[in-house]
């Protein structure tokens, strides 16, 4: 039995507005709002970096759920947006926290669908050797990639959230994760300059091509509906729900009309899905921990409610949680 014990998220204070992007590329309000939903996102701050952003997180997760640094038995951060690229973030932050050698990695790579399979990979380690895991989600975008193409520069957002799991059987219980990869479909969504088969040089620098997340808008769009649509059906199926009994779905906040997409497709209820996307635009793997902690602060989720994640990413890749408050 895994228990959640405690949730915490932080975002950046500077706020980032369509009417902000518009004096920086050819792009409005209007148009972003139309096809996204989006009407701000939170920028880090210049001092700011991914583990600045992944603590303050952390410590509210921790804070929340009654513990200390050192009863965490080992952490996980879903990041593509690492501290630095050797060695991963998660070490970084097992030193900033306080917490004692205990293993510390990084899910990189996973796109949005990061933090969804790190609390999988985290259940699993837990029903194996119980131990208290910290799992957190955290992107800082706005660093990595071009201010210069409108077509994905105005989606984005930086922010962190995390949750602490344990061994237990009080509520909130996660009482299972399903999740699932189409490894065909890599070109859909990726920032393939800087690896090993088209690595940096002087050359990519001066072109810009490390910052250039190609993306097919569309397709990734396509994807995303019917891999979140068919995750949620499934994770219900495994846990004898329905989607009548459902009080919150908290999708991964790409877009707005994703969102409604999937609505619609699984028959919600209006405000059945959660939405924050308006004021924090796609925080990629933070996208889902931190609309998780909000929905609790804010009071959308009580004691016996039944919450369904469900996250899709480059890869491309998805997944989706339950869980029993
Ligand atoms: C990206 C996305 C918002 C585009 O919406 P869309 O309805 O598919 O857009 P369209 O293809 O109809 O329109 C594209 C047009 O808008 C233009 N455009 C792109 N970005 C723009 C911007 N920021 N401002 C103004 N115009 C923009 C394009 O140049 C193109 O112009 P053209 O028709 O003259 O060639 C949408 O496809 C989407 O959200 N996809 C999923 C993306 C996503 O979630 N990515 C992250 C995954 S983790």
């Amino acid at each position: 039995m895994t228990q959640i014990l405690g949730f915490g998220g932080y975002v950046p204070e500077r706020v980032m507005t369509n009417d902000d992007w518009a004096e920086i590329v050819d792009t409005s309000d209007e148009w972003i709002t139309a096809r996204t939903g989006i009407k701000e996102r939170r920028f880090a701050a210049e001092d700011e970096a991914t583990l600045d952003l992944a603590a303050n997180a952390a410590e509210v997760a921790i804070k929340d759920a009654g513990l200390v640094a050192g009863d965490i038995g080992e952490i996980i951060v879903a990041t593509d947006t690492p501290e630095v690229y050797t060695p991963d973030t998660a070490s970084f932050l097992q030193h900033r926290l306080g917490c004692d050698n205990i293993p510390s990695y990084d899910l990189g790579g996973s796109g949005c669908a990061g933090f969804v399979q790190a609390l999988d990979v985290a259940r699993a380690r837990i029903a194996f050797s119980p131990r208290n895991v910290l799992v957190v989600g955290v992107e800082l975008i706005s660093r990595l990639i071009s201010w210069q193409e409108r077509e994905t520069c105005v989606l984005f957002g930086d922010g962190a959230g995390a949750v602490v799991v344990g061994p237990g059987e009080s509520s909130p219980q996660l009482l299972d994760v399903v999740a699932g990869t189409d490894g065909s479909k890599t070109d859909i969504l990726t920032l393939s300059t800087g690896g090993t088969r088209d690595p940096f040089t002087v050359e990519t620098a001066a072109s810009g091509a490390h910052q250039h997340l190609t993306m097919n808008g569309r397709e990734v769009f396509k994807q995303a509906v019917g891999r979140m649509s068919e995750a949620v059906a499934e994770v219900l199926e495994h846990v004898g729900g329905t989607i009548e009994d459902v009080k919150l779905v908290i999708p991964h906040q790409a877009n707005k009309r994703i969102i409604d997409a999937v609505g619609k497709k699984l028959g919600l209820r209006e405000g059945q899905a959660f939405v924050n996307v308006d004021k924090f635009g796609n925080t990629g793997s933070a996208s889902v921990p931190l609309a998780l902690w909000q929905a609790r602060d804010q009071g959308r989720i009580v004691e016996g409610d039944l919450v369904v994640l469900t996250a899709f990413g480059a890869g491309f890749h998805w997944a989706a949680a339950a869980i029993r408050f």
